[in-house]
């Protein structure tokens, strides 16, 4: 039998990428909202200040481990010249000290970063290219699926950077994904470095996504407000409250926001009413940590080999260089 067309006609905005990833999102069961909602301008500014949180401490362990060893890095990426690629560089504050190692050896190095943020990488093109001489930045506004499209074509050697621990909001079979569709626009000996937080005791990495001064509750908020000003939503806030929680089975840190009381939220544009029991949650955030055998699994799965890595006194993070088989 033929279902009348007009039944499952939704409203325009629901065939919008967040249209539609609120919809699915909140007439699910348990609700859910996917994490890249979180980067709008206010979010990527309020995710910038998560980086420089005292209890954040990935940013910097991971900087720590690039400026300890970029020059290692670079020798163990093997022969020259290079050209680095970066996957979702935003303003590039780490990667200019491995473009610095390689000016050293090469004088001369291509950087190609991609963001969906152009603010960040006019940034990012400006402060590289002052400061550094001998880098040529040719940045691409893209998104990671997109971006991957993007990386440039052989020629040259090319080091796809994928740090900041940006995978670790994939389910590890995604991952596989999207680390497989990167190593399909390269070639043999083209070279992947990915920077992963590691498994660590429960309080530190609880702390990390539930700091003292709020901004991380802030951050997670912020989706709400989006959604407000893009669907015409009448969240309030003050009505929900961050909760993180560490799923060690999973290995993962979650995020979630739950509704403080029984309520109803309307969101006009996608012609949908949401219904809220008190401490009904929504999960924005899935963040896995990674030990080096299950973060090798999955680059090995992709199609690469792990040649080297690289971590900090604790253990705290790791940086892994791959070559694509
Ligand atoms: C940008 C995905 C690496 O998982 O640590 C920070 C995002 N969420 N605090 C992370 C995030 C809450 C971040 N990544």
């Amino acid at each position: 039998m033929q279902i009348p067309s007009t039944v499952l006609t939704l409203p325009e905005a629901a065939s919008t990428p967040i249209g539609a990833e609120v919809y699915r999102g909140l007439t699910d069961m348990p609700k859910h909202l996917s994490p890249w909602l979180f980067y709008d301008e206010r979010g990527s500014q309020l995710f910038e200040a998560i980086t420089r949180l005292p209890e954040y401490y990935l940013t910097r362990t991971e900087h720590g481990i690039f400026a300890r060893n970029a020059d290692e890095i670079l020798e163990y990426a093997g022969c020259l010249p290079l050209t680095i690629v970066e996957l979702g560089a935003g303003t590039a504050e780490k990667t200019g000290l491995l473009l610095q190692a390689a000016v050293r050896r090469q004088s001369r190095v291509d950087y190609v970063p991609i963001d969906v943020s152009e603010t960040a990488l006019d940034a990012a093109k400006q402060h590289l290219e002052a400061e550094i001489p001998g880098v040529r930045v040719a940045a691409r506004v893209a998104d990671y699926t997109q971006g991957i499209a993007e990386i440039p074509s052989p020629g040259r050697r090319r080091m796809v950077l994928y740090i900041g621990s940006s995978i670790g909001n994939f389910e590890p079979a995604d991952g596989v994904r999207v680390l497989r569709e990167v190593r399909r626009r390269l070639v043999p000996g083209d070279l992947l470095l990915l920077g992963v937080d590691h498994v660590k005791d429960a309080p530190t990495l609880l702390r990390a996504y539930d700091d003292e001064a709020g901004v991380t509750a802030e951050f997670n908020k912020n989706m709400l407000t989006r959604i407000n000003r893009e669907l015409g939503a009448n969240f309030n806030t003050r009505l929900f409250r961050h909760r993180a929680k560490w799923n060690a089975e999973q290995s993962r840190i979650e995020i979630y926001l739950d509704s403080v009381i029984a309520q109803r939220v309307s969101i006009p544009a996608l012609d949908l009413e949401v219904k809220f029991a008190r401490g009904e949650a929504i999960h924005t955030e899935s963040s896995y940590k990674f030990t080096p055998e299950s973060i090798g699994a999955i680059i090995e799965r992709a199609g690469f080999a792990v040649t080297q890595s690289w971590t900090d006194e604790r253990d705290w993070f790791g940086v892994y260089l791959a070559a694509s088989r």
